[in-house]
Parts: C-alpha cells; sequence; structure tokens
C-alpha cells in the first residue's frame, strides 16, 4: 500500500501527464500505411499472444472519449505518438489534426513524439537516408500541428529499437545483428538531430527527446562483474546520452559508426530544451555466464559479454520487473554528475508498470515511491520539469501483446470499453493536491 503521508509539493508549472503510443493503442491499422510492426506480428510465434495491434485499442475511432479521460484526470499534458505510416496515407494527417484539437479544447497540452519504433514498411534504420526521409516527415507534421503543438519529442527510446528490434531480434523489425546493429542507433540519433532543426526551422521552441535510461548496478564488487556492466552500461545508457549531450561517443564507439562520424555528431547535439527519461527499473549486470538467459522474456544470447541478474529482495511486477524507487535518484543525481551544465532541464517522460486488476493498489504503491523518489531529485538539485506516467490505457505491449496491463485505465479488448482503475483515482487526487 502506498503510504497515507501527502506527497510533497512540486514546483508550480510542473507538467504531471500521461504517455501512450500510437501503434499501441490506435487501431484502424486498414488506414494506414504498413509498418514494421504489422509486418512482424504478421509472422507466427513472434508475439507471444498470437495478437496484432490492428484494433489494439481502436483509440482512432474512440479519442474524444480518450480524452474526456484525459481532462477528468486532470493533467497538464498528454504524451502520445504520431504515427509515420498513418502521415504517409492520405488524410492521416488529419486524424492527429483533430486529436490536436480535442486535446485543446479540454485544457491538455498536446505532446507528440515523431517515432515510436513504427516505422513505414520499406525504410531501414540500417539506411542513412532514413534519417533524412525521416527530417521530411518532421517537416510535414509541424507544418500542419506546429500552430497549436508548442512540445516536441523526436524519437522514443532508440536504445530499445536498437537493442530488442535489431540486435536480438525480439521486436520489428526482427533482426538479429548483435554489434552490427550499431549503424541502427547512429542513424536514429541522426535523425533526432536533423528533426530537431527541422522543427526549429518550423519555429518550434520546446523540444527533447524520450531516451530510457536506468541505474547499472555490478553484480559485485569482482573486476569481471564491474567491467561488464560497465559496458551494459555504455550500450544501453552512454551510447545515447553521450553524443546528444557531450557531442561524442562512449569508449571509442564512434569508430565502429557508419559515415563521417565527426561531422554526423555535431547534427546529434544539436542542442534540445530537454532531456526526456523513461525510467522503469534498474539492471544488475554481472560477467557473462556463458548461457542463454531470459531477461523479463526476452532471450540474451550467450556470445554477448555481460549477464543480466536478479535483483533480489525487492517486488517485482507482474512482468518480473523489479520495483526500486530509489533507482530513480540514484539515476537522476548521477546524469547530474555525468552532465552537469550540459544536461538541459530533465522530463521523466514515462514511468510505470504492468499489474491486473481494477483495484490496482501496487501500481498505486509503484507511482507513490516513483513521484516521491523524483521529488528526492529535486531536492538534491536536479532540474526536474515534468513526469508522465505509462500509461493511460492498457495497450498493445509489443511482443507480449496484451497479456501486459500497464493502463491507469483498463481496456476490455472484447468490448473496448474504458473502465478506470484505482490507480487513475489515485493520480487525480495527487494533481489535484499540487494545484
Ligand atoms: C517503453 C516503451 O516506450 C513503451 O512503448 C512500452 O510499452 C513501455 N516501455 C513498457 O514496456
Amino acid at each position: 500500500m502506498a503510504t497515507t503521508n501527502p506527497i510533497p509539493q512540486f514546483p508550480a508549472g510542473f507538467l504531471w501527464g500521461v504517455s501512450t503510443s500510437a501503434h499501441q493503442i490506435e487501431g484502424a491499422a486498414e488506414m494506414r500505411e504498413p509498418s514494421v510492426w504489422d509486418a512482424f506480428t504478421a509472422e507466427p510465434g513472434r508475439v507471444k499472444d498470437g495478437s496484432t495491434a490492428a484494433v489494439a485499442c481502436d483509440h482512432y475511432h474512440r479519442y474524444r472519449e480518450d480524452v474526456a479521460l484525459l481532462a477528468d484526470l486532470g493533467v497538464d499534458a498528454y504524451r502520445f505518438s504520431i504515427s509515420w505510416p498513418r502521415v504517409r496515407s492520405p488524410k492521416g494527417l488529419d486524424f492527429y489534426d483533430r486529436l490536436v484539437d480535442e486535446l485543446c479544447a479540454a485544457g491538455v497540452r498536446p505532446v507528440p513524439t515523431l517515432f515510436h519504433w513504427d516505422l513505414p514498411v520499406g525504410l531501414d534504420w540500417l539506411e542513412r537516408d532514413t534519417a533524412a526521409r525521416f527530417a521530411e516527415y518532421v517537416a510535414e507534421v509541424a507544418e500542419k500541428l506546429g500552430d497549436r503543438v508548442g512540445k516536441w519529442i523526436t524519437l522514443n527510446e532508440p536504445a530499445e529499437h536498437t537493442l530488442l528490434g535489431h540486435a536480438l531480434g525480439v521486436h520489428a523489425p526482427g533482426k538479429q545483428l548483435l554489434f552490427d546493429a550499431l549503424p541502427v542507433a547512429h542513424h536514429q540519433l541522426l535523425a533526432h538531430g536533423l528533426a530537431v532543426r527541422a522543427l526549429r526551422a518550423a519555429g518550434a521552441t520546446d523540444i527533447g527527446i524520450a531516451n530510457s535510461h536506468g541505474p547499472t548496478w555490478p553484480a559485485s564488487e569482482q573486476s569481471a562483474d564491474v567491467e561488464a556492466a560497465d559496458f551494459y552500461d555504455v550500450l544501453l545508457n552512454r551510447l545515447f546520452a553521450d553524443p546528444l549531450l557531450l557531442g561524442e561517443y562512449p569508449s571509442g564507439l564512434g569508430d565502429l559508426m557508419p559515415g563521417d562520424v565527426a561531422s554526423d555528431l555535431k547534427v546529434i547535439a544539436e542542442p534540445v530544451d530537454w532531456y526526456g527519461i523513461n525510467y522503469y527499473a534498474p539492471t544488475r549486470v554481472g560477467a557473462p555466464e556463458g548461457t542463454e538467459i531470459d531477461f523479463g522474456g526476452i532471450r540474451m544470447p550467450a556470445e554477448l559479454p555481460f549477464s543480466v541478474r536478479e535483483i533480489e529482495g525487492v517486488p517485482v511486477t507482474d512482468f518480473g520487473w523489479p520495483v526500486v524507487p530509489e533507482g530513480l535518484t540514484d539515476l537522476l543525481t548521477g546524469f547530474r554528475d555525468r552532465y552537469g551544465e550540459r544536461l538541459p532541464p530533465v522530463v521523466i517522460t514515462e514511468n510505470g508498470c504492468s499489474y491486473e486488476g481494477l483495484d490496482d493498489q501496487e501500481r498505486i504503491a509503484y507511482l507513490d515511491g516513483h513521484v516521491r523518489a523524483l521529488h528526492a531529485a529535486l531536492t538534491a538539485g536536479v532540474d526536474v520539469r515534468g513526469y508522465f506516467v505509462w500509461s493511460l490505457l492498457d495497450n498493445f505491449e509489443w511482443a507480449e501483446g496484451y497479456a501486459r496491463r500497464f493502463g491507469l485505465v483498463h481496456v476490455d479488448y472484447e468490448t473496448l470499453e474504458r473502465t478506470p482503475k484505482a490507480s487513475y483515482a489515485w493520480y487525480r487526487d495527487v494533481l489535484r493536491a499540487q494545484r
């Protein structure tokens, strides 16, 4: 149970929100071009429950109802994503035009993410040209929505899209390239920098990115474990944060990247107005054990130079993810220490957990703990400006299908009926108390 002590007061103007993404909620797949996720889910065995996102939460048709849920919840902002395959389809952009109008009318600030993993079929992040195509698409979206959208997110979790989609093959497009997937990271980062320039050219002044980060804890103090943990930290955290914030790749990884890396880094490090972090849990990492392991349903091949270990003595979510709120404080103070003045204000662009049931006291405890941990980071001097819960709705959790429920609002996938959970009422009360 969450404690009954009130949550400490956050500064005036702190942005409270919830997040979703297009492929996970929209449905109406027949009204857009296909994405790599449509192709991937059509292959037998890729998604655990055999489901697809063809209908998902049918948000495309029910967005008014969902915006009403946002308004009742009392959030300041709503982070959603724009489907690049939909924008490529006739009248696709009109959907986001309607959604943004509806949000503005409800007094909820729209915060679109321009890429949340649903790459149009035919494009490939191994190709440098995809970065240029992305910037063109971003310019088109900015022109249409820029009069009402102030706050933009370029990419969502390029680390997971690289690792899960292209190195391990458990997400779309299902490639198992291991370290040959590194160009996918570089081209996404380049796409981010080009998108920042395109948005600036369209007059945008409030631009960020949503990167996943978590503290990496060595399994022991032995040097083999410490080195393995450091390597993991480089791959999952610094490979993405360093080029963006410092203009350089960590640990010589720039030598493995394609193209004119030095000049690309100037584009990649184009200043952003804020830095978005998706935080779920820390990871405990040790030396390789020489065997394949299962990490939260993800197969980690034996040849990787590290192994992911269990964090003992903490609760886990239904997904098996450890619940460690203080990891968020450590992460943020660690970022402040590493990047110093190069770190712009931070926004937590995702935080949440999967649990079953409408009376979701465990989710309340998780969120309560993490909001307090965030406040502790503020008190420690980290400039944090916002917090977004993942997610408004239960939705299509990628390779897990519909089995994992991250929503503040329950979705019945037979009837598509929405039912607010106990955590929805809890968050609404938290937001009211902050006013
Ligand atoms: C990160 C991703 O951005 C989102 O799409 C996903 O559903 C959540 N984490 C939970 O796994």
